[in-house]
């Protein structure tokens, strides 16, 4: 399995409406190329993981990436594993952080802007924390 997370920045004119739309579209799309992950919506950026076979996860990130409504993607975590780990979902959704999930995801985002660098370190410390708001 291949596994990529990027985060984006949400586009100012991001509506409410415009998720449900992306949702829908990537329910339909991942469910076709045996894609699955989760996509968190935090106030002003998007943290996502997407896994599949190496090609069909490029291709979707391709497809992601030119996306008007969100911009300044940067991949934080593209690697293998030997089981698919968000097996439930074509493509869940997590909102409704609670405070210390949103510090935790901020926390991490921060301290990859004062470096402009992702470690490994902040890209496995995403990746738990995108497991743990992985609805059942
Ligand atoms: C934050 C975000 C996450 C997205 N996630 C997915 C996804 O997981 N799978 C997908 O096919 N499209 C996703 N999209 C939508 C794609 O950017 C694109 O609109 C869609 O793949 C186009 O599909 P179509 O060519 O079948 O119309 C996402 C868009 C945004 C803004």
């Amino acid at each position: 399995m291949y596994q990529l997370i990027y985060v984006s920045d949400k586009v100012n004119t991001f509506v409410p409406s415009d998720m449900d739309s992306i949702l829908c579209k990537a329910r339909e799309n991942n469910e076709k190329y045996g894609i699955t992950g989760l996509l968190v919506e935090l106030p002003q950026h998007f943290i996502q993981i997407i896994e599949g076979k190496q090609d069909d996860v490029e291709f979707a990130y391709k497809l992601i990436s030119k996306d008007t409504r969100h911009h300044n993607l940067r991949v934080i975590l593209a690697t293998t594993t030997k089981t698919r780990e968000m097996e439930a979902w074509a493509m869940g959704f997590s909102k409704d952080l609670d405070r210390s999930e949103l510090n935790d995801a901020l926390h991490i985002l921060n301290s990859f802007s004062e470096k402009q660098k992702f470690s490994d370190i902040h890209g496995q410390s995403l990746k738990m924390l995108l497991k743990s708001l992985s609805p059942e």
